[in-house]
């Protein structure tokens, strides 16, 4: 058994599936670790630091391929489209471990999927507290919430903390963070931290403890909540959406900061502030949307640019993870560990179809998509043996 490692080729993309440190996790598996040569450079781990820790160094991507039965990366084809050159690379045996856009696009799953490959597509790992080490959504939401702070701190023209001065008094900053998930928790903890005051609201009320609990004020609105299952939130009717945009405006046009994160599971982001509302906002003030890729929670907002609206910018970037390579490649690369050591006994797949963690986080086995839900978002017929079944 050979779990391989290759090198990003996404445009930006700085992570790599695997670091030195879970090398002896895997080989405890039984497992021998084969690295493409150079994968980890841009994230601060070179090869030697793998070979150190008792992995081979491949010298290209396509002996990775050839030679292992398990891939890991950090995006599959599903997520990086310009990526089609590694589908000629898989074997029909193979097991592909990373990020693919599962709910997003029908063509490109498909086209993984007659590959023959088994993808193991790592935005599907349940929320359920046994997966919660292999959340690789949950750790990286963690350093983007952090980063979306960061570069408000670098991007406001005022400063974050109060600061009494010889030179005078300066007011605080006011952070406004939309939706309280994992992204929108971290971005709570961390404003509060550079010394903000910091708001925050979600359609699920049970985070209210959670933001105070960081120092955040819960903006009590009286919007339907929308709980949906497994610790996230279910679609807004077009009019609670409405409602919810009309009584945040005055929140968000008293803020310095916006940092917004609302999303719901396969679907477009909610739009929740409106081209009027940024209008309304002040010059100088500020958007950080998280949720660019899914389409923005603000209505100007535009993936990876910065869009200036009447003195008021809109920032959309789409994969701040990528900009911290280093600790967010850490965070990623315990996740796949600890998702191999549930697949991996002895050196040998062992793939247990009654555990919810491998059949939920399965995408596509023997030419087939094989995840319900996938097959649910994209209106294909059930299988008749579905993974997650
Ligand atoms: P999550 O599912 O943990 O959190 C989303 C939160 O939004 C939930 O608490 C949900 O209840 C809330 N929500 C849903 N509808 C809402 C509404 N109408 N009003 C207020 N709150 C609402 O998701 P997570 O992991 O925190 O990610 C959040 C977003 O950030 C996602 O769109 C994700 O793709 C994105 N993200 C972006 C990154 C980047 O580099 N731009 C990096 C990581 C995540």
């Amino acid at each position: 058994m050979v779990v391989g490692v290759v090198k990003e080729t996404f445009p930006g993309e700085r992570r790599v599936g695997l670091v030195p440190a879970v090398i002896p996790a895997i080989l405890k598996t039984g497992a021998e670790v084969l690295v493409d040569a150079g994968a980890g450079v841009e994230a601060g781990f070179p090869d030697e630091q793998y070979r150190e820790k008792g992995a081979r160094i491949a010298r290209d991507r396509g002996e990775v391929f050839a030679a292992a039965d398990v891939v890991c990366m950090v995006r599959t084809y599903g997520a990086n489209p310009g990526g089609a050159g590694d589908l000629e690379l898989y074997r029909q045996d193979q097991t592909i471990i990373g990020l693919s856009e599962p709910l997003t696009e029908l063509a490109p799953i498909e086209r993984l999927a007659q590959t023959g490959v088994r993808t193991f597509a790592l935005e599907l790992v349940p929320r359920i507290t046994r997966a919660q080490a292999m959340d690789v959504l949950s750790s990286q939401a963690t350093i983007g919430g952090y980063k979306a702070v960061a570069l408000a701190v670098d991007t406001l023209p005022k400063l974050f903390p109060m600061m009494m001065t010889a030179a005078g008094t300066i007011a605080p900053a006011k952070v406004f963070v939309v939706g309280a998930g994992v992204a929108g928790l971290q971005a709570i903890a961390s404003a509060k931290r550079a010394g903000a005051v910091v708001y925050a609201i979600d359609v699920r009320p049970e985070v209210k403890e959670q933001v105070e609990s960081l120092g955040g004020k819960f903006v009590e609105l009286p919007v339907k909540a929308a709980e949906g299952e497994g610790g996230y939130a279910r679609e807004q009717t077009a009019e609670e959406r409405a409602q919810q945009q009309q009584l945040m405006a005055d929140t968000v046009a008293e803020c310095d900061v916006v940092i917004t994160t609302a999303a719901v599971p396969g679907k477009r982001a909610p739009r929740l502030i409106t081209a009027e509302v940024v209008r309304r906002m002040r010059p100088g003030t500020l958007i950080v949307d998280m949720a660019a890729e899914r389409g923005g929670n603000c209505e100007l907002t535009k993936p990876d640019e910065v869009v200036k609206e009447n003195g008021v910018m809109i920032l959309g970037p789409t994969n701040m993870p990528a900009t911290i390579p280093q600790d967010a490649s850490r965070m990623f690369a315990k996740n796949v560990a600890n998702l191999l050591g549930l697949i991996i006994k002895e050196g040998v797949l062992t793939l247990d179809r009654a555990d919810e963690v491998i059949t939920g986080t399965m995408l596509t086995e023997h030419g087939d998509i094989v995840h319900a839900f996938a097959r649910e978002v994209f209106e294909l017929p059930p299988l008749e043996h579905a993974a997650s079944e």
